[in-house]
């Protein structure tokens, strides 16, 4: 066996991945504003970049531009977890603030995980919501 598990393995974490979500793909050590991740658990995925701050409503800011769960997997909390590990490896980042442009049919997803609507409109027909974190 690998001596560091199954291979590939280490190509998938990153010393800011919190445990149990891999870096699909993305930089290594060393990302800057403007870096993007493709991050995922064993149920689903995140997509998130490190915005430049002329990019965004505040500073450091993580823009997550899509969390996918499986379909078959939906409904059981698994969003909630996936998304509770983004929110660590946001603030291992050194991010202040996560935002997104929500779906409309997700935004009582965001709004349970502690998201408020910015009133701004970025997208039509999304909904610009945005959480303090750290
Ligand atoms: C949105 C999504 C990620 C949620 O994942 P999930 O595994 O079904 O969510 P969870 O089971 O962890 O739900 C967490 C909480 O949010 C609530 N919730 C989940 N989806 C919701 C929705 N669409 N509307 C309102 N509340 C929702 C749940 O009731 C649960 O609350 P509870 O803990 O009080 O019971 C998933 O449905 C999905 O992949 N949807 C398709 C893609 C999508 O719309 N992504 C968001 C793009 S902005």
């Amino acid at each position: 066996m690998h001596p560091s598990g199954a291979p590939g393995e280490a190509r998938r974490r990153r010393s800011y991945t919190p445990e149990g979500l891999f870096v699909i793909t993305g930089p290594g050590e060393s990302y800057g504003k403007g870096s993007a991740w493709v991050l995922g658990d064993e149920h689903g995925y995140v997509q998130a970049v490190l915005l430049r701050d002329s990019r965004a409503i505040r500073p450091d800011t993580l823009y997550i531009e899509n969390v996918e769960v499986k379909p078959d997997c939906r409904g059981s909390g698994h969003g909630r977890a996936l998304y509770l590990k983004a929110e660590r490896f946001a603030e291992n980042i050194g991010a202040e603030w996560i935002q997104i442009d929500s779906e409309a049919e997700a935004v009582g997803f965001w709004s349970e995980m502690g998201f408020t609507e910015t009133g701004k409109v970025f997208y039509a027909g999304k909904t610009s919501m945005v959480k303090k974190i750290g």
